[in-house]
This record gives C-alpha cells, structure tokens and sequence, in this order.
C-alpha cells in the first residue's frame, strides 16, 4: 500500500466498527484514497463476473443537492464529499464487446479455461433470458454486493458511510442522466467522507431470532 493510504483497520474491527453516519464533515477524499476505494468496490464477485454495477460519483454541489432533493432531502447526501449512486444494467450480458473483454481477460489471467468461456457463452445469455422479471433483481444483487465492499473498504480506512434506500428511483435517476435508460436500474446511494459526529451501534437480535439450523423451525443456538 502506498505511503499515502492511511493504515486500515482488521477485517473483524472494520465490520464491527462501521455505522450509519448520518451527518458528514465537507473534508475531501484525498484523490488516491478515492481511487482504492474504487478499485476495492470493483473487486466484489458478480455473477457470472458480469461486473454489471454502474456507478456514478455524486461530487458536485449542484448535483449533490439534486440528488438529496431525489433522497427526500436527507443531509447526508449534501454534506458528504461524494454520493457513491449504485445502479446496475439490466443488459450488460448483452453487449458483446464487453462480454469479449471480460471473457479474454480472465483466458489471459488462466481463471477461465477455453472450455469454461465456450460455456459461459451459452449459459449466460440463456440464464439472463430465463430470469425475465427478476433480472432487476440479479442486477442489483451484483450491485449491493459491491455497495458493501465500498462500506467495509471506506470504514477500514477511516472513512464513514451510510447505506440509502430513502430516494425515489425515476428522481435519482434524472440526476445522473439515466431518466430514458430502461437498461439502467438504482440499488442504493452511499454517501461517504469523514463523520462529522459518531453513532451508537443501534444493536443486533440475539442470533436465535433470525438465524436457524436446516429448516425455520429450528432457531440457532449458540455455544455458550
Ligand atoms: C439497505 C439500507 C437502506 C438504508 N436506508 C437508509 C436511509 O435512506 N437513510 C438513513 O438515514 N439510513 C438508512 N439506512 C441505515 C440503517 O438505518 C442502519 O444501517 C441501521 O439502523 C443499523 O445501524 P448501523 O448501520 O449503524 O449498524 C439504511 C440501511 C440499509 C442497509
């Protein structure tokens, strides 16, 4: 890691630690820190290695009020030094230059052997046809995956974020320029920067609330 990187908490420490930060300080990311969260963001598994996530950077003042106005008005948007939109397309599967990239790139790399990618190239289109409706829901999936990384990563290294589920889709979308991309579905906004005041962990259910063995009649139990 580069001497400029802050040093990062423990994967545990990092889970345990992270809260959803409410109200932000205007301190900028530094350009380099931006950069790996990005790059820790990407390295999240997709199905199928689609890496159908599309994320837009909300950094402008003026987009950044758009957006908290598409977010019911909630201040994290506006404080926070970027507003991580996470969308996915509905229809990477269908580009052809993309799906050759990604196929090329993991043959170069010795992931994938040829058997694997000649396979790939039927089962993914007739798994994507198969979904129909639900392939919203694979999308963003893939999405809130990556989404979680981009927390973890961000509070490793001392960082803040909050996960949104508070904005309306076709609003969001107008902000980023997607308001005619049929293509182009909204998983969630994640604002991050520097906290401007800490949060108490609200706290969790015992595990034997919603944690079970085999079957859901089985609640889980914990060693003593
Ligand atoms: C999918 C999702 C959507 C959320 N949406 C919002 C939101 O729109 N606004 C907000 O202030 N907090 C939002 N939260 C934050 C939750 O309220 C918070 O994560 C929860 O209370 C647990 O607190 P913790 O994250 O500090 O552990 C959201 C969290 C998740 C996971």
């Amino acid at each position: 890691m580069s001497a400029s990187l802050p040093s990062t908490l423990d994967t545990f420490t990092t889970i345990e630690t992270r809260r959803a930060i409410k109200s932000f300080k205007e301190e900028a990311i530094p350009p380099e820190m931006l950069r790996r969260l990005l790059e820790l963001t990407v390295a999240a598994p997709s199905s199928y290695n689609l890496q159908d996530w599309r994320i837009v950077l909300v950094q402008s003042t003026e987009q950044k009020q758009a957006l908290a106005e598409a977010a019911f008005g909630q201040p994290q948007v506006l404080q926070a030094p970027v507003t991580f939109v996470f969308t996915a397309s509905t229809t990477a599967w269908q580009d052809e230059a993309l799906m050759d990239q990604i196929y090329q790139t993991a043959l170069e790399r010795g992931a994938w052997p040829q058997k694997t990618v000649d396979y790939f190239k039927s089962a993914i289109p007739q798994f994507q046809e198969n979904l129909g409706d639900r392939r919203r829901e694979y999308a963003i999936k893939d999405a809130m995956i990556a989404a979680t990384h981009t927390a973890l990563a961000a509070q490793a290294m001392g960082l803040a974020s909050c996960f949104m589920n508070g904005w309306q889709e076709e609003a969001v979308k107008k902000v980023i320029g997607a308001e005619n991309r049929s293509d182009i579905v909204v998983a969630l906004l994640l604002p991050i920067g520097y906290a401007a005041e800490p949060r108490q962990n609200p706290g969790r259910l015992p595990l034997s609330t919603n944690v079970f063995v085999d079957s859901l009649n089985t609640p889980f139990k914990a060693v003593e």
